[in-house]
This record gives C-alpha cells, structure tokens and sequence, in this order.
C-alpha cells in the first residue's frame, strides 16, 4: 500500500507512521528526518536546507522532490511506503503525480493549533538516533536519555515556541490546500488526532481498512 500521512507539524505524523511501518511491514519515509540526517553529516544538501528547516520554513520544492525520487527507487519501496511529511505543497503532490506514484490513500491527522504547540514545547528527541519522545506524553525511562540507545535528548531548534508558529502559518498556507487536491481523488480519509496514541492509531488503522 502506498500512502500519505498528511497533518499539522506535531499532529503525529511520525508517531503513527511508526505504528503503521509495524503494522504493514513497509517503510516510512520522513522527509524532515532524510534533511535533518544530511544537516548531521554536513552535506552539501543538509547546508542547503539548514537556514530553511531552523527557521520553520519549507525547503526548496525541487531539493525535496529529489530527495523523495531517490528514496521511492529504492528496493524496500516495492511493496509499499508511508509518507511522513511529503508532498508539502502542490508543486510536489503534482511531482509526485509526475512519477507515476500511485497513491492507494491520504490520511489527515487533524489537531488544533493549541495542541501542536503543546506538543512541540514538550517533544524531546534522541541526539544521536532521533527516537521521539515527549517531557509529558512519552517520558524515556530516565530522565534526557534515550531508551533505545541511551544518548542525550535534545530539543529541535525547529521546536521553539516562536518558530512552532511560523511553521503552522507556513502549514496552513502551503500544506493545507492538499486536503482538497487529495479529497478530489477519493483517497483521502481524515482522522482526529486529539486523543491519545492508541486512540489515534485505532482511528487511522480504521481508515486505512475502508
Ligand atoms: P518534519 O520533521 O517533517 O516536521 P513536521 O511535519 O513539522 O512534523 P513533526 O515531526 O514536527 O511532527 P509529527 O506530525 O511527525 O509529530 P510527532 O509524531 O513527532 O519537517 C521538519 C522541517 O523539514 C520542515 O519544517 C521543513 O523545513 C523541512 N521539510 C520536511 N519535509 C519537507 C517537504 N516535503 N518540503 C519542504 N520542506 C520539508 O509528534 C509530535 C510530539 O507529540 C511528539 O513528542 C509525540 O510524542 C507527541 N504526540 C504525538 N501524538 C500524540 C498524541 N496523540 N497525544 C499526545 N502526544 C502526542
């Protein structure tokens, strides 16, 4: 199954796409986590997108775009992938088009403004494998350590109280519109994502069997 997980920064995205990644043995594939690895190893790609992603704005369609074209030729790809975080903008869902992808459905993980900047100022990630945790919602075993491989956490420059806000204005002007481009074809299926993880993960497995 090929599919899009769409919603708000911190509507949880990446949570549940972990969740569908075990339920359905397919790749997920997180655009933010690919630029964000590449900011970490110094690339010329990651030098290029670090004044973008700290900022809270998008990176440049056509950098993104050849990111997702590498990955989906990969072989992990064949029998299916979740999109965590791509297509952004229009120009990309048409790229995606472009390329002959197929997408079987889109699922919309909708939250209120208010709780993504609640989330945002609580998510903590790991420095050196970016497990996500939360100070309130997903506590490590101990305290500022990773469960899986016991680095520091840290908090995303991107997860700054004043730059959460400039990522949901860049959302619900560039991102939003997908909804109605994707409702066009009949795949997308909106899920509330105000609840728990678990209540979450029932409502978009649901989704994804009807
Ligand atoms: P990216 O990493 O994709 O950021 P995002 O979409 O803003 O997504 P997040 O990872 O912040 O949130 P999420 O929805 O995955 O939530 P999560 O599950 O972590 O992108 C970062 C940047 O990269 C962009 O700003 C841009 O610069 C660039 N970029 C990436 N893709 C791009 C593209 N296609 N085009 C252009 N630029 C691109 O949950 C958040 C927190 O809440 C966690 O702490 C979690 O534990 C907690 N949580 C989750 N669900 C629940 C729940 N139900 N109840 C309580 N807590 C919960």
């Amino acid at each position: 199954m090929n599919l899009i997980l769409l919603g708000a920064p911190g509507a949880g995205k990446g949570t549940q796409a972990e969740k569908i990644c075990e339920k359905l043995s397919i790749p997920a594939i997180s655009t933010g986590n690919i630029i964000r690895e590449a900011l970490a190893n110094g690339t010329e790609m990651g030098l290029k997108a670090k004044e973008y992603i700290n900022a809270g704005k998008l990176v440049p369609d056509e950098v993104v775009i050849g990111i997702i074209k590498e990955r989906l030729a990969e072989d992990d790809c064949k029998n299916g992938f979740i999109l965590d975080g791509f297509p952004r903008t229009i120009p990309q869902a048409q790229a995606l088009d472009e390329m002959g992808i197929v997408i079987d459905r889109v699922i919309d993980i909708e939250v209120a403004d208010e709780t993504v900047v609640k989330r945002m100022s609580g998510r903590r990630v790991c420095s050196k494998c970016g497990a996500s945790y939360h100070l309130e919602f997903k506590k490590p075993i101990n305290d500022g350590v990773c469960d899986s491989c016991g680095a520091e956490l840290i908090q995303r420059k991107d997860d700054h109280p004043d730059t959460v806000l400039d990522r949901l204005k860049v959302y619900h002007e560039q991102t939003e519109p997908l909804k109605d481009y994707y409702e066009k074809t009949g795949k997308l299926k909106v899920v509330e994502g105000q609840e728990e993880v678990k209540e979450t993960t029932a409502l978009v497995f649901e989704a994804l069997e009807n």
